[in-house]
């Protein structure tokens, strides 16, 4: 534990609706081992959010929570430096949900691409339901309840962290008002020092009266370097400042990864939907005959035809896996049919297989042990509801609910 700079915290679901594959390993996973060096991570599986999908058909979920887990740790996501938790073992999710419905209007829910998006890649599945459309918001409540600063997600989640501050933002608005909160944050000023609560002053009177930009950026910043104020004096300093209230929920940010695509074995981008997935415990053999039957440049019909990288998805799988030596050895001899496709996919295929070995011989070690993965989550979700918890109680103060 690192005593001096607390890590800001990053927090990140998945929805257990199958098995993990490449495109998991490459597009999330390998990111969230970096980052649990980094920060204070929490990871959880987004078992209700499975339901807003799949409730009639639930039967794969808790198979696919478990094997996920499994994967996650075989992947090297390691509980000793992340939180790891399952969504329906904090009930906190859902009250927040329920609370933040109050105050969410109808029209920004509407206004989420993927609502539309997926009802029609999904046509298969009625989606009209009150569930499907609200689990934007329910994503807001799994973020807010831990005041995550960052969270990792790809472009297509990227307008759910938007709604995320929105909601933020208008609940700070409604309730972050406490009743003598001019007041408190005066004396919160005060404890900065003279010289400190002055330029605060001048600082905020520019902001709120001329609209200076700079003057609120350097205000913050002065605030974020104040070693002698509470965390509740510096939420509200900074709702003073904004001349908004406390600020109880905090805005998160996106943190986007760089678009690690991983391509399939038809060239598209690796996802289920597309059938073209290689599975995280795919068997030696299965993966071998899968590669070995994948479509090459549908130029090249005999091994004397030259081809194209370009027009070929093996290459991209080269792009992945393979150093500049063997892309060279592709290119040349693929160009000049110095060499035959099956012989082009070996490389790969012994890359994919060296990289799934050890995934593969730590997921079956743990299979083996479904109590130590079991106890893994007991204290993940254990940990994440405290936290959760401490958020709650602030919300339900906030929201007068608090009385007994
Ligand atoms: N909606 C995300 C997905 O479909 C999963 C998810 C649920 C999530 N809650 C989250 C991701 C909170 C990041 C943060 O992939
Ligand atoms: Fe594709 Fe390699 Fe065959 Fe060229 S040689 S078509 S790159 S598999």
């Amino acid at each position: 534990m690192n005593t001096t700079v607390a890590k800001s915290r990053v927090l990140s679901g998945m929805r257990p609706t199958g098995r993990l594959h490449l495109g998991h390993y490459h597009g999330v996973l390998k990111n969230w081992v970096k980052l649990q060096h980094e920060h204070d991570c929490f990871f959880f599986v987004a078992d209700w959010h499975a339901l807003t999908t799949h409730y009639d058909d639930p039967s794969i979920i808790p198979a696919s929570v478990w094997e996920m887990v499994v994967d996650w740790l075989a992947a090297g996501v390691d509980p000793e430096k992340a939180t790891l938790f399952i969504q329906s073992h904090v009930p906190e999710h859902a009250e927040l949900h329920l609370l933040l419905s109050m105050i969410t209007p109808l029209g920004w829910l509407e206004r989420v691409p993927s609502f539309k998006d997926q009802q029609e890649k999904l046509k298969e599945r009625d989606l009209a339901t009150y569930g499907f459309f609200g689990y934007p918001l329910l994503q807001a409540a799994d973020i807010l309840i831990y005041r995550a600063a960052h969270v990792p997600v790809g472009e297509d989640q990227v307008a759910h962290v938007e709604l995320t501050r929105e909601v933020a933002r208008r609940f700070n608005h409604i309730y972050g008002r406490e009743p003598d909160f001019e007041e408190r944050a005066e004396q919160a000023k005060k404890k900065m020092g003279k010289k400190n609560a002055k330029q605060f002053d001048r600082m905020r009177r520019a902001y709120q009266e001329q609209g200076d930009g700079e003057a609120l950026l350097a205000a913050r910043e002065l605030l974020a370097s104040q070693q002698n104020i509470t965390v509740d004096d510096r939420e509200r300093l900074l709702g003073y400042l904004e001349g908004s209230g406390r600020v109880v929920l905090v805005e998160p940010q996106p943190l986007l990864t760089k678009a690690a695509k991983m391509p399939g074995l038809d060239g598209q981008k690796m996802s289920k939907s597309y059938g073209n997935t290689i599975s995280l415990r795919e068997p030696p053999e299965t993966l071998e005959n899968m590669l070995k039957r994948m479509p090459t440049d549908t130029n090249r019909v005999r091994r004397t035809d030259p081809g194209d990288p370009a027009r070929c998805p093996v290459w991209q799988f080269h792009e992945v896996y393979s150093d500049a030596e063997v892309q060279h050895w592709v290119q040349d001899g693929c160009r000049s049919a110095a060499i035959g496709c099956l012989e082009c996919k070996a490389p790969v295929i012994e890359a994919m297989l060296l990289e799934l070995k050890p995934m593969q011989e730590r997921a079956a070690e743990l299979d083996a042990k479904p109590e130590e993965v079991r106890r893994i989550i007991e204290a993940g979700s254990e940990q994440a509801r405290s936290v959760a918890e401490e958020t709650m109680r602030e919300v339900r103060e906030c929201m007068s609910l608090d009385f007994t």
